[in-house]
């Protein structure tokens, strides 16, 4: 198991599903968490079931004036931060024609700003420390696709983007940047998106992985605690695929 004693770790989108099996890993390892959610109640109940170690916030990743006073107060309820997994976002089923601008933004704002948002408000802290670790939650559809998810892959493959981006200006000053790239991981978030296809998509979807099984929640948090950990200190500017296989089959 990777170990984080002494970290101190904040996890977005942690009220439910991936995000959610990441606070609890890290907890596991020894940090200390902050869960951040735009779902209060959800964030509240899983701080009160990880314990002293852990402290939430109400937040909304994509509003620089609720990203701030958020991070302020997890800082002052656990210390300066030291890792920070970027985790919230959500599917987009646009239209390329019909979609309208507002709800383009609206995609870009969940699934890419508001990792920079994020990162913007924990650099400080890393940066004056000269350590620190960033994992940012991508998706499989950064790198290959499918018809009905506009623009969901365009934002993931910018998150990607960002990844790398970031790592070259934060990493000569002691910070890591890496990102995750899940296949079909068993959420309430996978569950949305099979209720919007025939029922033959799950089907083709088990057909399609090599271990011939979907992902568990557990099984991304695994690999992020291992990014954020010092066992990882020479990884960075990287995407690492977490996606049974699927990644590595043509057809
Ligand atoms: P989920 O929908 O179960 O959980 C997402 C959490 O993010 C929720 O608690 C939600 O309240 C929170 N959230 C949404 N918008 C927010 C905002 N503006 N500010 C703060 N919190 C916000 O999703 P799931 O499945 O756990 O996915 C987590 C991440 O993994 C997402 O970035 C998703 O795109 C990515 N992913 C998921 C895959 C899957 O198969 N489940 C596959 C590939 C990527």
């Amino acid at each position: 198991m990777s170990d984080l004693t002494g970290e101190v770790v904040l996890v977005t989108g942690a009220a439910r599903g991936i995000g959610a099996a990441i606070a609890l890993a890290a907890a596991d390892a020894g940090a200390r968490v902050g869960l951040l959610d735009i779902d209060a109640d959800g964030a509240r109940a899983l701080a009160e079931r990880i314990g002293p170690a852990a402290a939430w916030a109400a937040c909304d990743i994509t509003d620089q004036n609720s990203v701030a006073p958020a991070v302020t107060a997890l800082r002052s309820d656990l210390g300066p931060v030291t890792g920070l997994v970027n985790n919230a976002g959500k599917n987009a089923y646009g239209d390329p024609v019909a979609m309208t601008v507002d709800e383009w933004d609206e995609v870009f704002a969940v699934d890419l700003k508001g990792a920079w948002l994020m990162s913007r408000a924990v650099l400080p802290d890393m940066l004056a420390a000269e350590r620190g670790a960033i994992v940012n939650i991508a998706s499989m559809h950064a790198t290959f696709t499918c018809p009905g998810m506009f623009p969901y892959a365009a934002a993931k493959s910018g998150l990607v983007g960002l990844t790398r981006s970031l790592a070259l200006e934060v990493g000569p000053r002691g910070v890591r940047v890496n990102s995750v790239s899940p296949g079909y991981i068993e959420t309430d978030l996978l569950a949305e998106y099979f209720s919007l296809q025939p029922p033959e998509v799950r089907r083709e979807a088990l057909d399609k992985h090599i271990l011939g099984r979907l992902g568990t929640p557990e099984q991304v948090a695994s690999v992020v605690a291992f990014l954020l950990s010092e066992s990882a200190g020479f990884v960075t500017g990287a995407d690492w695929a977490v996606d049974g296989g699927v990644s590595a089959r043509f057809a």
